[in-house]
């Protein structure tokens, strides 16, 4: 009879093996990080499981390719701060720890967002709709504290995140409901302020408005480039726009997305990709609204197909062209996630499948670079 003891001695050494070989994200490729030194910052986004060593594979890919961190969810408002006199900062701190550990510029992700925010944030301790003045302390309260705690550590934040509708226009949330008091000449009171309190709790931090679609919405884009001019005719300091690039297989085009990277980089900011993935599913809203797209909606039983992952491919190998040729205008790129199986979309979106395995369009990428260098 094999015994209980026996079966542990005969498969640890095989289970030990296969995590070695699949954790090394392709151990005869060169690292993303190493082929665009001298271009850009390459990164991906991290969730809890990468930082706090549950996902060790996941962080070995991380730890070859990356030289730059973003949060994936940990310092939004609900995680960091679900209670109003709770913090939640252990998540948050592993984070920074691990990315200073493996030498990666860490990014702080996101400050002011209508998604991911407590109810609370917005009422009384009677349950009614705060005040300007109100809402206000305790917007600058918040970034204080997480700013604050990191101050000297995180590199960039995003400081505002997703505030236009896709006709350019502000969307219409209760951060601008309330700091606007529906007044025109107020309607970028609540971005302003969180940049200036951003500032204010660490001056040395580079500021950041994050948003999507601006690379296949001319009209979003020119929304965003208002927001970097009103910041800029105040005085507030402002660094960089981030393009987040949720992308699929037929979209942005390439002129689209230059017109993006040229009119933002001509209002003297720096542009940042920041959430880049292609969802492979073709049908379907294009945008990166969490409201309106998850996994489900995205999933897709042709993924690995050979067909699609050429088309990602060559997706990927566009993109990094208009990167290249754009690089003095661009200061990072981050991908949003590490491999398939924990990216927020389903399909193939990433480099690395959900075996943690580098895929064609990972080739593709280092080819493009290493044509260009
Ligand atoms: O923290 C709760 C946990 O307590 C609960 O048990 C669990 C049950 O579902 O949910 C957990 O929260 C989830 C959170 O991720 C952390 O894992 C939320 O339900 C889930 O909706 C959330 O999704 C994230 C989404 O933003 C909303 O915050 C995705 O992982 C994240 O990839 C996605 O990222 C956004 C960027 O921040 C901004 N741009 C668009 C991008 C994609 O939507």
């Amino acid at each position: 009879m094999v015994t209980k003891k026996l079966l542990i001695v005969i498969l640890l050494p095989l289970t030990t093996s296969w995590s070695v070989a699949i954790g090394t994200g392709g151990s005869d490729k060169p690292a993303l990080k190493d082929a665009f030194a001298g271009h850009f910052l390459i990164g991906g986004a991290f969730n809890r499981n990468l930082v706090s060593g549950k996902d060790p594979n996941a962080a070995a890919i991380a730890i070859k390719h990356f030289n730059t961190a973003t949060s994936e969810n940990d310092m939004k408002w609900s995680l960091i701060h679900p209670q109003p006199d709770q913090y939640n900062w252990e998540p948050a701190d592993r984070f920074v720890d691990f990315a200073e550990k493996n030498n990666m510029v860490p990014i702080g992700h996101c400050l002011v967002w209508h998604v991911q925010v407590p109810r609370w944030t917005f009422r009384d301790d009677s349950g009614n709709l705060l005040t300007r003045d109100a809402l206000l302390a305790r917007m600058k309260d918040h970034i204080m504290s997480v700013v604050g705690r990191y101050k000297g550590r995180i590199k960039g934040w995003d400081v505002v995140n997703e505030a236009l509708k896709d006709d350019g226009t502000l969307r219409n949330s209760r951060w601008l409901r309330i700091i606007g008091e529906g007044s025109e000449e107020k309607q970028y009171d609540f971005i302003a302020k969180a940049f200036e309190y951003a500032h204010q709790a660490d001056p040395n931090a580079e500021l950041y408005y994050n948003d999507y679609s601006l690379d296949t919405k001319k009209e979003k884009c020119d929304g965003a480039v208002a927001i970097v001019k009103h910041l800029k005719s105040k005085g507030l300091r402002i660094d960089g726009v981030g393009i987040q690039l949720h992308s699929g297989l037929d979209y942005p085009d390439k002129e689209s997305l230059e017109y993006s990277i040229a009119a933002l980089a001509a209002t003297g900011v720096k542009v940042m990709i920041t959430e880049l993935d292609i969802r492979t599913r073709t049908r379907g809203y294009r945008g990166a609204d969490i409201s309106r797209i998850n996994r489900q909606s995205t999933s897709d039983s042709n993924a690995a197909d050979d067909e699609t992952q050429q088309k990602l491919a060559q997706k990927y190998t566009e993109l990094f062209s208009v990167f290249l040729k754009h690089k003095n205008d661009i200061s990072r790129v981050t991908f949003w996630g590490v491999y398939d199986r924990t990216s927020w979309i389903g399909g193939s979106p990433l480099l690395f499948d959900r075996n943690y395995q580098p895929k064609q369009a990972f080739d593709a990428v280092i080819n493009v670079v290493q044509n260009e260098n």
